[in-house]
């Protein structure tokens, strides 16, 4: 359906020039040999999907690879509804999300990503997994100076450098649900990336994308999960001791300290199977009880209890 309105029309394509002109002088200013113009995405989950789309939007040819057929055809379906949302919403016209979706490839075989400048993994947060998929990519990539980049939220770079012959070019780049509203990117060197890599990463993000960065040491959960996870694992306990109810601690945010949503809904909309996997590393590379996940998230995590994505977590999202 085409948008009605005229201004939002211009406005959106004029975001779209704009971020598209702006990609190619950051391109040229960071003086690499050609521009980082062809991104590889693994994992078309809710972050996969996100990332994949503000690329397309900034005017990137993207592939995308998913394990599987059925795998492949959810994360499209997930790609295409937050474009339809965008036309709905104004931000995008029929003829915007169109062109963004002729810049998307989608494939099942990491082989296609042979031509890729920059490949960003975001796969579940399973450590052999990602460590497998990283060095699957080193053998493919053509590129000398490509850039293997995790969405890892906790895993430690080094691990997944170390899974390849060029860690020197392995970098965290971290970003934040739902990725087309959140400004903000994480960049995480680990103690081998080079500052090569480093700098055409942050060059990438800001320039290609148009997001912006801060940068973290490589410790499991970054800046900001070292924050946050913390937090939300105290409100999963309080609605575990009884001592407030899921409402109230999530109105107690929103409306006491102008949080745009309340701890246990920000747990749902993340995924407590990823809230759990999180924790898991911060502890395991810390060994404090906050990082500890407690045993509520973890039975909920066993039932399914995943929060939006499955329809229920500490709320109910099916009706
Ligand atoms: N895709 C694209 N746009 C979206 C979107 C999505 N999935 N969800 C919301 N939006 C847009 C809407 O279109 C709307 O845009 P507009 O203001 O221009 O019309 C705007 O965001 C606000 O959306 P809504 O009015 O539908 O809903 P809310 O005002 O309740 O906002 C929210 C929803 C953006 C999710 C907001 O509640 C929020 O920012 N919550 C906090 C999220 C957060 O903390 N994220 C970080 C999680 S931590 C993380 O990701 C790290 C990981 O490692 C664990």
């Amino acid at each position: 359906m085409q948008t009605a309105d005229p201004v939002a029309q211009a406005t959106a394509a004029e975001v779209t020039a704009a971020q598209v002109a702006a990609a190619e002088a950051a391109a040229a200013e960071a003086g690499s040999g050609s521009p980082f113009a062809r991104l590889g995405v693994i994992g078309c989950g809710l972050m996969g999907s996100g990332i994949a789309e503000v690329a397309a939007r900034a005017g990137l040819d993207v592939a995308v690879r998913e394990i599987d057929e059925p795998a492949l055809s959810a994360g499209r379906k997930r790609l295409t509804s937050s474009l339809d949302r965008g036309v709905r919403g104004g931000k995008l016209t029929e003829a915007d999300r169109d062109a963004v979706l002729a810049r998307l490839t989608f494939t099942t075989d990491l082989g296609d990503f042979a031509d890729r400048d920059v490949v960003i993994e975001a796969v579940a947060e399973n450590e052999q997994l990602k460590a497998d998929i990283f060095g699957a990519l080193d053998k493919v990539v053509t590129r000398p100076d490509a850039i293997f980049a995790s969405n890892t939220s906790s895993i430690p770079i080094m691990k997944l450098g170390m899974a390849t012959s060029r860690p020197e070019q392995v970098v965290g780049i971290h970003f934040f649900n739902p990725v087309p509203v959140q400004k903000l990117v994480e960049i995480v060197p680990s103690l081998l990336t080079a500052p090569a890599t480093e700098t055409a990463a942050e060059g990438f993000v800001t320039g290609r994308l148009g997001k912006e960065v801060i940068r973290s040491k490589d410790r499991a959960g970054f800046v900001v999960n070292s924050l946050l996870v913390p937090y939300l694992l105290a409100a999963v306990r309080m609605l575990e001791s009884g001592f407030a109810v899921a409402d109230d601690i999530d109105r107690g945010m929103v409306l006491g300290c102008a949080h745009p949503m309340g701890p246990l809904r920000l747990c749902d909309l993340i995924g407590l199977d990823t809230i759990k996997a999180v924790a898991e590393s911060m502890y395991e590379e810390f060994k404090e009880p906050l990082y500890s996940p407690p045993p509520l998230l973890m039975r909920m995590v066993d039932a399914g209890l995943l929060g939006k994505k499955t329809g229920r977590g500490f709320h109910n999202y099916s009706a």
